[in-house]
């Protein structure tokens, strides 16, 4: 028998976000969309077969927890959160760059990601199930230089253990998946503007090339699956080798 989840998707209207709402989509799940770009939002959910779409600021806890409750209210129980809103950066220094701008990726990738977990994990539990899947990076296993970015991934793998550690005892699962170089409209935009250079980008992976976000959305829809049954707390890299091949690529002799 195949059932019908209920997946709530952060960053939905875009990048990742997206291509992970139309796979669960095409899973026969019940998709719903929420960010803060409203008419991207809307285009995109009128484009996935069942979606919807919510308006949400992840970095609003209020709202966060009135738009959780009207949802199951509505809908029914959230059987998968999927965390997705988030913001890139570019190439700073640590002195230099704007203590602001940190403070706002912060509220986003970190403290939204967290906020959204708060919310749904406990009424996970109270059904003995569900799962969550977090957008962590390669930023997770080794530091590039954006730093308010790159800690908030350090962040997000290690609150992705702490809460597979806290919720497995009753039955929600949580993981994580770790994109290298992702082709988003987030990236995309960064390459016109010259502050990314997709040569080097491709030249570091060892597969020569940029990741799809349909390739992300593929590793995260099996984690959420009942195929990964048995898997909670891994944080599964989608990076075309990039971790793989970074200290072979740079070593000095
Ligand atoms: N693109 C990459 O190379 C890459 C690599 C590793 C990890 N990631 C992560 O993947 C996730 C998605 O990034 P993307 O590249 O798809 O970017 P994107 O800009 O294409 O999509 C992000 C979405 O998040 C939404 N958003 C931003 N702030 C929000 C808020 N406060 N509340 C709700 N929604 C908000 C945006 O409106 C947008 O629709 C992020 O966590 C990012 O860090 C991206």
């Amino acid at each position: 028998m195949t059932m019908t989840r209920i997946v709530f998707v952060t960053g939905g209207a875009s990048g990742i976000g997206l291509a992970l709402a139309r796979r669960f989509a095409e899973g026969g799940d019940q998709v719903v969309l929420g960010d803060i770009s409203d008419a991207a939002g809307r285009a995109a959910a009128a484009t996935i077969a069942g979606a919807s779409y919510r308006h949400l600021d992840v970095t609003d806890a209020a709202q966060i927890e009135r738009t959780v409750a009207a949802l199951e209210q509505d809908l029914g129980a959230i059987d998968v959160l999927v965390n997705s809103a988030g913001l890139l950066q570019n190439r700073a220094e640590t002195a230099t760059f704007p203590l602001d701008e940190h403070d706002r990726i912060w509220a986003v990738n970190y403290r939204g990601s967290y906020l959204m977990c708060r919310a749904c994990a406990p009424r996970m539990a109270a059904r003995q199930d569900g799962a969550i899947l977090n957008i962590a990076s390669v930023n997770s296993f080794t530091p590039l230089p954006l730093p308010a970015y790159t800690p908030t991934k350090a962040a997000i793998d290690s609150l992705t253990k702490l809460l597979a550690a806290e919720f497995g005892p009753a039955g929600v699962r949580v993981n994580a998946v770790a994109p290298g170089f992702t082709l988003t409209p987030a990236l995309q935009s960064r390459i016109d503007s010259g502050d990314r250079d997709p040569a080097g980008m491709k030249r570091l992976s060892t597969l020569g090339r940029l990741v799809k976000p349909e390739e992300v959305a593929e590793a995260g829809y099996f984690l959420c699956s009942p195929a990964a049954s048995a898997i909670t707390g891994v944080n599964l890299l989608v990076d075309c080798g990039f971790m793989a091949a970074i200290s072979y690529n740079t070593y000095p002799s």
